[in-house]
């Protein structure tokens, strides 16, 4: 008997380090806990697009049916993931894009959206007249990109709103962090700072208070991530003002890929739901969270009691097998 070769579903991630980046991961990887029949390949470019591109390289060479990347810039990273997809390897492209639309599917929320959310948000709360502080992530990643000029739409020129500064925060906190010290003076005239992740914001508020700067500056973040030291958290402590929920979608992913790759229907663009975070719902959000948590947790539990299960009834198996041929 010809045995089916198992089929294959390759991630390139671009940085795996941070605590939004291992929930993507971490759903991936209990969605996948339900179809044992895939191998899954996963790389972490550690934020490099090179290391990135000889990464998806080395992936297309093991023969993959799928792949997932959540590309690090965009430029960069495109002639590489077309070729991919040129050669009729699918391809979902996650969270940020490549520049040329050349993939199967998109899955993720929709960044210019989030952008325009803050922007309306931050009108709403300024009543109309006041500045905001920019603090954009690495430029050239589509979210950063997108991020900003969503906001810029809302904000306009028509509205007494204006853009007090711009800092470029490379999506980390430190780099964040080391911008507002340089830039503090400037930046503290805001009444608003939108740092387009949750993890800058923390950056930008120790900036803030080391300066011991006195002005109740509102900062609004994106992610709005559950668990200890995220989003939401300092959203409910109060450190936060706001953040727009950026789903991390690792589950939408691999249910798309598996879509594809069984030759199902899909769709192109899965544009994940997105809203604002603040004060009057965070905690409820947080509630939320712990109770999915506890019942991935279950979930978790119980995947594992079957995969003994299996072993044992595997082994057990080839035990029969050698006792009815001898
Ligand atoms: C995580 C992250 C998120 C942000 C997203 C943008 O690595 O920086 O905080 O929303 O990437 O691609």
């Amino acid at each position: 008997m010809v045995r089916k070769k198992k089929q294959v579903i390759a991630f390139s991630q671009c940085i795996g380090n941070d605590a939004w980046r291992k929930t993507m991961l971490e759903e991936m990887k209990r969605e996948l806990s339900f179809n044992p029949d895939i191998d899954f390949l996963y790389r972490d470019a550690h934020g490099d697009n090179n290391v990135q591109i000889n990464q998806i390289r080395e992936l297309v060479k093991q023969d993959i049916d799928l792949l997932i990347v959540s590309p690090n810039e965009a430029e960069p990273l495109t002639p590489i993931v077309d070729s991919v997809f040129q050669r009729n390897i699918p391809v979902i492209v996650t969270d940020r894009k490549t520049s040329s639309g050349q993939y199967n599917a998109y899955v993720g929320a929709d960044n210019l959206a989030i952008g325009k959310l803050a922007g309306q948000y931050s009108r709403t709360i300024l009543q109309g007249k006041g500045s905001v502080g920019l603090v954009t992530g690495l430029s050239g990643t589509s979210a950063s990109i997108e991020r900003e000029k969503g906001f810029m739409q809302q904000i306009g020129d028509a509205t007494a709103v204006r853009v007090s500064g711009v800092i470029h925060g490379g999506w980390e906190k430190n780099k964040a962090y080391l911008e507002m010290r340089k830039h503090i003076n400037v930046m503290s005239q805001s009444d608003i700072i939108f740092t387009f992740n949750d993890q800058m914001a923390m950056g930008v508020k120790k900036a803030l208070d080391e300066a011991q700067i006195k002005k109740d500056i509102k900062i609004i973040g994106v992610d709005a991530l559950p668990g200890p030291g995220n989003g939401l958290e300092q959203i409910i402590q109060g450190k936060m003002f706001a953040s727009i929920l950026y789903p991390t979608g690792g589950a939408e992913a691999i249910r798309t890929a598996l879509a594809i790759i069984n030759h199902q229907n899909y769709r192109r663009e899965n544009i994940l739901a997105t809203s604002v975070i603040d004060k009057t719902n965070a905690e409820l959000l947080a509630l939320q969270s712990d109770k999915i948590k506890q019942q991935q947790l279950d979930i978790d539990k119980r995947q594992e009691f079957i995969t003994e299960q299996n072993k044992i009834y595997q082994s057990q198996k080839s035990v029969l097998n050698v006792l009815v041929v001898s």
